[in-house]
C-alpha cells in the first residue's frame, strides 16, 4: 500500500488486515515502553492546513511510537501566508527528503493532487467534505473490539451528513465490513444523491434506537454551512440530539460514538457523553494504534517484529573493527 487517500480504494480484506495489525500495535501501547523501531530512520511530515487537535496529536504519537522522525508543519505560520502556492510548499518540504506526508486540507481532493507532486507516501487526514479514512478505521476498530464484529450490526449515523467526511468514510468502511447503516438527519443536512449511497434514510431516531448496536453522532459543521440550513442548535437537539430520554431507548450493549470535537448539549447531552455505553474516549485511544498500522503498512519495511528492541545495544566499536581489534596484525596497513 503506497498511499491512504480514500476508504473506497480498500476492500474488506484490506480493512481487516489493517484492523488486525492495529490489534498488535494496541498490545505494544500497553507496555511500559510503548515503542517499536519499525520506522527508525524514516521521516514523516504532518502537514495540517486545517485545525485539528486529536488527529494531529494522534498521528504524531503514532509516528513517534514507531521511532520515526516527525516534522510538524503548521500552515498558519508558513510561507503560505506570504503567498506561496500549495504545490511550491509541498515540493519544498519533499525536497528535504521525506518518506511520508500526512495531509489535512479544507479542499476535497487535495491529498490526491499532492501525490502528483511528490514521490513520498501521502496519507489523507481529512480533506474537505470528502474523506477521513483513518477515522473510519479507528471507528471500525472500536466497534469490532467492543462488539466482536461489524457484520450484521445495526448502525445509526445521525446529524450533519451533508458536510461530513467522517460520514462518507465511515459508511464506506462499515458497509464493506457488513454493517447495516441508517442515516438520520434533517432533509437540509442530507447530501444530494443520498439515494445512491448504501444506506437507509430516516428522519426520526426514536423507532431506531431500541434496535441499534451503534449510535454514531456527528458534529454540526457550522463552518461549512449557511445558517439557512439549520434554524438553531436548540431545535437540532430537540429533534436529532441524543438526549438523556432518547439514550434510555438504546439497549445496554449499544455503543454511543462521536468523532469529536463534540458540542456537548447539542449532538449528545453532557450526561450521555459520560454514559457507560459511550466509547468516545476509546475512539481517541484506538486512533493511535490504527494510525501506527497505517504508517507501518505504507512506509514500513513490510514486516513486523513486536519484540525487536527499540535501541539494540550498539556493537562495540573496537571489537567490530578488525583493524582496531587486532592492532598487532593491523595497524592500518595490513
Ligand atoms: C472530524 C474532522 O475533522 O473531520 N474530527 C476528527 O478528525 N476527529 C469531525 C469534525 O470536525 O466534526
Amino acid at each position: 500500500m503506497k498511499h491512504l487517500l480514500d476508504i473506497d480504494d480498500l476492500d474488506a480484506d484490506d480493512l481487516l488486515d489493517l484492523l488486525d495489525l492495529a490489534e498488535d500495535f494496541a498490545e505494544v501501547q500497553k507496555r511500559e515502553m510503548p515503542k517499536v523501531p519499525a520506522l527508525r530512520g524514516r521521516t514523516i511530515v504532518l502537514a495540517f492546513f486545517e485545525d485539528s487537535t486529536r488527529t494531529r496529536t494522534s498521528f504524531d504519537l503514532a509516528a513517534r511510537r514507531l521511532s520515526a522522525d516527525v516534522i510538524n508543519f503548521a500552515a498558519s505560520s508558513s510561507s503560505l501566508k506570504k503567498g506561496e502556492s500549495l504545490r511550491d510548499t509541498i515540493e519544498t518540504i519533499a525536497a528535504m527528503g521525506i518518506d511520508a506526508i500526512v495531509v489535512r486540507h479544507g479542499s476535497s481532493g487535495a491529498p490526491q493532487q499532492i501525490t502528483r507532486w511528490t514521490d513520498a507516501t501521502v496519507i489523507n487526514a481529512g480533506d474537505g467534505w470528502h474523506q477521513h479514512p483513518t477515522q473510519a478505521l479507528l471507528d471500525s476498530f472500536t466497534i469490532r473490539r467492543r462488539l466482536g464484529t461489524l457484520a450484521g450490526k445495526r448502525v445509526i449515523i445521525c446529524g450533519d451528513i451533508k458536510h461530513s467526511r467522517v460520514a462518507r468514510s465511515n459508511i464506506s468502511a462499515f458497509t464493506k465490513l457488513g454493517a447495516e447503516v441508517t442515516v438520520v438527519a434533517p432533509g437540509t443536512l442530507l447530501p444530494v444523491g443520498i439515494d445512491r449511497w448504501p444506506v437507509r434514510v430516516a428522519t426520526r431516531l426514536e423507532p431506531l434506537l431500541p434496535e441499534a448496536d451503534v449510535a454514531y453522532f456527528l458534529r454540526i459543521q457550522h463552518e461549512r454551512m449557511s445558517p439557512a440550513l439549520l434554524p438553531s442548535d436548540r431545535e437540532f437537539r430537540t429533534l436529532f440530539g441524543l438526549t438523556v430520554e432518547r439514550a434510555r431507548l438504546l439497549p445496554d450493549h449499544a455503543l454511543i460514538m462521536h468523532p469529536g470535537p463534540m458540542n456537548r448539549g447539542v449532538e449528545v447531552d453532557a450526561e450521555v457523553a459520560d454514559d457507560p455505553r459511550s466509547v468516545i474516549l476509546d475512539q481517541v485511544t484506538n486512533g493511535v494504534a490504527v494510525r501506527m498500522a497505517v504508517l507501518f503498512r505504507t512506509v514500513g519495511p513490510g514486516r513486523f517484529e513486536v519484540d525487536e528492541p527499540v535501541n539494540p545495544a550498539p556493537a562495540d566499536p573496537v571489537l567490530a573493527n578488525p583493524v582496531l581489534a587486532n592492532p598487532v596484525r593491523g595497524g592500518g596497513n595490513a
